[in-house]
């Protein structure tokens, strides 16, 4: 019988990648998955940093497994991702968690197979990290959660160095890929069935390759790309947003009309203390182009809160930059300071309670703008790619509008991942839509 293995990921879509792609060496390796931890003979828990909340999170799963450990030492944990990026975690790790069997960071993926191998034959600990590599490491071979829509990494890292983030450090310098060699993954995704990409970065938008070729003639150059039907990308930078991308938008016929804009703060103050080299002004102007270029464009951000020294009057400047703006949704966080980052050791940090209150009050406001956005789909007939059935309802569907709302809706035919069909909402929800398939 094979052995089985589950995989624990935490953070971003660049994790969720790199945990597709674990799970395509671990069955070259003729592993099997399984859903349940209990079961595997092999654990890896794909982590990140971000926020306090991720590590604390981390940290308590890999207490639950001591228990398994004691009693079956065969049975081996591996840790990646974001948190054994950081020497002071690898440190903890090897000092309090002394069951880990396998150790290896964002920028030692592919070493994988062979920690595992050197793990199995000689029962000996594997530790493999890099601080920051020079190549580029892309696994041919992914086990894709999705027949019909793919996640593809375009840049690797980040060089902005926001005051908060720990993204830098745990992901090291931005180096991009080839224009070259993101169309030929495609192609061959799209030979496969797929018919919808994501394209992946820290800063999309920043993506310049060997040959000078920089994210817009990404765009253009995927837009050529026959069968493959939409085109995402995240996250994008509002620092490196081009008119030239403003244009895909406008010209494009894949390019999907939504984007993920995060702005942080609506407080210019604020801004430049998290070193984010943009101003509110500047920002309006990138959401008033994108909106003249293409009328019906859906846009989401990220907010952090609570940022030190944030006072009640930089709060309201945010407050009044969510309703300036309208966004479609935005994910919002509370403040929390990462070791190593310039930001934690700004003086003047916010009392907890404050965050949290001014959190709620966030909330609300982007919430309302959601339902409101959400309400301009009543009665429309929207084109729906679908995703599957839906997880609340199985014998509904569920699946997306190129303007990247979540659609839940019924049909009296059954359907296939990856299809477009024309769906008319019949209800708005803040988070998703309701809608019956018709016939056009
Ligand atoms: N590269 C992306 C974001 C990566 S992290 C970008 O720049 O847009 C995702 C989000 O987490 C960030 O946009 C930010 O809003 C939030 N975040 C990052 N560090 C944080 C911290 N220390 N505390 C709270 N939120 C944080
Ligand atoms: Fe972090 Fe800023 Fe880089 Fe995004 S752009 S990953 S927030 S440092
Ligand atoms: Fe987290 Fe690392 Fe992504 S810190 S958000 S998994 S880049």
């Amino acid at each position: 019988m094979n052995k089985k293995y589950h995989i624990i990921t935490y953070g971003c879509q660049m994790n969720e990648h790199d945990s597709e792609n674990l799970a395509g060496m671990l069955e070259a390796l003729d592993y099997e998955h399984t859903d349940s931890p209990e079961q595997a003979d092999v654990v890896v828990m794909n982590t990140c940093s971000v926020r306090e909340h991720a590590d604390k999170r981390f940290f308590g799963m890999l207490g639950q497994f001591k228990k398994r450990k004691m009693k079956d030492p065969e049975f081996i944990i591996c840790v990646c991702g974001c948190m054994p990026q950081q020497p002071h975690i690898v440190q903890e790790i090897k000092e309090s968690f002394h069951w880990v069997d396998i150790v290896f960071g964002t920028q030692t993926i592919a070493e994988f197979p062979n920690l595992l191998r050197e793990r199995v034959e000689t029962g000996k600990k594997q530790f493999c990290i890099l601080a920051n590599n020079t190549e580029i490491s892309e696994e041919k071979n992914p086990k894709r959660m999705h027949p019909h829509k793919a996640l593809v990494n375009i840049t690797y890292g980040c060089n902005n160095f926001c005051t908060y983030c720990i993204v830098p450090y745990t992901r090291g310098r931005e180096k991009s890929r080839t224009l070259r060699e993101v169309k030929q993954e495609v192609i061959s995704l799209v030979h496969d069935g797929v018919k919808e990409v994501m394209l992946l970065g820290q800063n999309v938008n920043s993506f310049k390759d060997a040959e000078g070729n920089n994210f817009a003639a990404l765009i253009r150059a995927l837009e050529e790309v026959e069968g493959l039907e939409r085109i995402r990308f995240m996250t994008s930078h509002p620092k490196d947003l081009s008119d030239e991308l403003i244009d895909c938008f406008r010209n494009g016929k894949k390019l999907c009309h939504n984007i993920h804009l995060p702005v942080q703060s609506g407080s210019d103050v604020v801004l430049k203390r998290m070193n984010r080299h943009y101003n509110r002004e500047r920002y309006m102007e990138i959401v008033k182009k994108l909106r003249a270029a293409c009328p019906d464009i859906t846009i989401s951000t990220d907010i952090i809160v609570g940022f030190p020294g944030e006072t009640e009057e930089n709060f309201q400047d945010t407050l009044s930059l969510v309703r300036e703006v309208e966004y479609d949704s935005a994910f919002t966080f509370i403040y929390s300071p990462r070791q190593g980052t310039p930001a934690a050791k700004f003086e003047d940090q916010i009392p907890e309670k404050v965050k949290h209150d001014r959190f709620d009050r966030l909330v609300e406001a982007v919430n309302q703008c959601s339902m409101k956005k959400n309400a301009e789909y009543m009665d429309r007939i929207v084109d729906v790619m679908v995703d599957g059935p839906s997880k609340n309802d199985p014998s509904a569907w569920s699946g997306r509008t190129d303007t990247f709302k979540l659609v839940n809706f019924t049909s009296e035919v059954p359907l296939t991942a990856g299809e477009i069909v024309p769906v008319r909402i019949t209800e708005t929800k803040t988070f998703s839509l309701d809608g019956e398939k018709v016939t056009k």
